[in-house]
């Protein structure tokens, strides 16, 4: 297809608007306008002709834009087809107007056919609004939005999958693949496997794991959209913004193929899980240097079901996460605390924590976030809040902290965010830190 058919076929989005506007106005004119207001019938008869003439104009533009823009035959045959029996009728439409002026028996076909006319304007804008924005987007429900949401609910019920097969392929196939595909390698780029998705394009690499700031694919995504190289190219659908995050969440956390699902994803969605992933990435070269961990303490704990990582591939910093831990036994606390200074990030979230947690929380001051979601924290937990001092988020959703409780976090310096829906944290709190420490994000989720 050369360059110049390609570039005339762009122009369909546009002039698709005639036919439609053109119609809609005839058919108002028709059926809604008194008939004294409506004078000249030969004024509809010159609609006629000028919106199927753009009718078929735009189709032909619409033919050239789906040779050249990587949309798949499925896709687009139901649109195609449609728009084709839309032009027929509308030229039909045209015929009839005429006859029925002399043959008063044509007067009901004319009307018919407007009517089916625009019946037809209608299914095959729908299916076009469907292969620009995807399917569901002119509906009225909000399951469209919530995509993510509901798949991920599934998906951790299903047999534990990894996050690239439940999460991130699912993303690929539907914005990305039909572009970047054995049939059609734009960018020398395909994604419809994860070896070819690391093998890269014309320019190389396109995902480097752990780095998501410098990984094309991701740097694409984020370009505006008015940019030429922003992808997918304006015009197809988009990504939303929690696509967008998981994306660069998964590169930033080292594009694996195997991680699964149930490591990542805590009890809570997916959502929540992105937005807070996202913002608080570090970055490689700001993290501050640390010994590697005690390698005994880390298996031990690996074997009792813990979910340990580092923060960044190479770095002494661990993310440990108790999410696929049965119990948390005191014996447990004592292996963290072997290796508290590492602990970055620390998710025990849903446990019962035994009494001497209180004495890991002591050694955690370099920690910078803390999940206790739905945990069960004694009060020698709750009472050393204070000791976290290099923490950024906490999350005490669902517990039966207080308002007392969280005092001594307003003396920490570095603290961004407290979340604390459903607990036993109140108005007072908010009001408390939103006048001594307004850059502390607390929230009670409107509460
Ligand atoms: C409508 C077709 C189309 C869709 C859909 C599409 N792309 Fe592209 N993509 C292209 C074309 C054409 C190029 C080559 C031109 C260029 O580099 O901008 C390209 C190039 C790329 C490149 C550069 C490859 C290299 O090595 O030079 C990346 C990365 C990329 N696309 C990512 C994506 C991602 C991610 C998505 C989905 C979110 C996507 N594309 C969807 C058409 C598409």
């Amino acid at each position: 297809m050369s360059e110049v058919a390609d570039w005339i076929g762009r122009f369909h989005p546009l002039v698709l608007h005639l036919p439609i506007g053109v119609f809609c106005f005839a058919f108002v004119w028709q059926y809604l306008l008194p008939q004294k207001w409506r004078g000249e019938d030969g004024f509809l008869g010159g609609l006629f002709v000028f919106g199927s003439g753009s009718a078929v104009l735009s189709a032909a533009l619409g033919w050239l834009l789906s040779q050249s823009d990587g949309y798949t035959a499925e896709e687009v045959d139901v649109h195609k087809w449609t728009a084709v029996v839309f032009s027929a009728l509308s030229f039909l439409q045209v015929y009839l107007w005429k006859q029925k002026a002399r043959h008063p028996r044509m007067r009901q076909a004319y009307h018919v056919n407007f009517w089916l006319l625009m019946t037809a304007l209608g299914v095959t804008g729908h299916f076009g609004g469907t292969l620009t924005h995807g399917a569901g987007y002119l509906s009225f429900s909000s399951a469209y939005q919530n995509n993510i949401q509901e798949d991920s609910a599934n998906i951790s019920d299903s047999t534990d999958p990894s996050v690239y097969v439940a999460m991130v392929s699912p993303v690929l196939k539907q914005k990305c693949v039909a572009c970047h595909q054995a049939k059609k390698i734009k960018g020398g780029l395909r994604m419809d496997g994860f070896n070819w998705l690391m093998k890269g394009g014309k320019s190389g690499l396109v995902v480097k794991p752990g780095d998501a700031a410098n990984s094309e694919l991701i740097r694409r995504m984020l370009l505006p959209l008015e940019d030429d190289k922003h992808m997918p190219p304006k015009g197809r659908m988009q990504l939303s913004e929690e696509e967008i995050a998981l994306m660069h969440w998964w590169v930033a956390k080292g594009a694996d193929a195997v991680v699964k699902v149930k490591e990542v994803v805590a009890n809570d969605t997916i959502r929540a899980l992105l937005k807070v992933s996202d913002e608080q990435e570090p970055e490689a070269a700001s993290l501050p240097a640390v010994n590697l961990p005690d390698s005994v303490a880390v298996q031990q704990l690996k074997a009792r079901g813990y979910g340990i990582r580092p923060v960044v591939l190479g770095s002494g910093w661990l993310d440990i996460s108790a999410v696929n831990v049965e119990r948390l036994e005191s014996g447990d606390v004592k292996r963290l605390q072997l290796i508290a200074p590492q602990i970055w990030q620390l998710n025990v979230s849903g446990h019962r924590l035994p009494e001497n947690f209180g004495e890991l929380i002591e050694m955690l001051s370099q920690t910078r976030r803390m999940d206790l979601r739905e945990a069960e924290l004694p009060e020698g937990v709750r009472n050393r809040f204070g000791k976290l001092l290099a923490l950024e988020y906490l999350n005490i959703t669902g517990t039966d902290c207080t308002d007392a409780d969280l005092i001594p976090l307003l003396e920490l310096k570095q603290l961004k965010h407290v979340y604390g829906w459903k607990s036993a944290v109140g108005e007072a709190s908010v009001q408390v830190f939103s006048r001594k420490r307004p850059d502390i994000k607390l929230d009670l989720g409107g509460k």
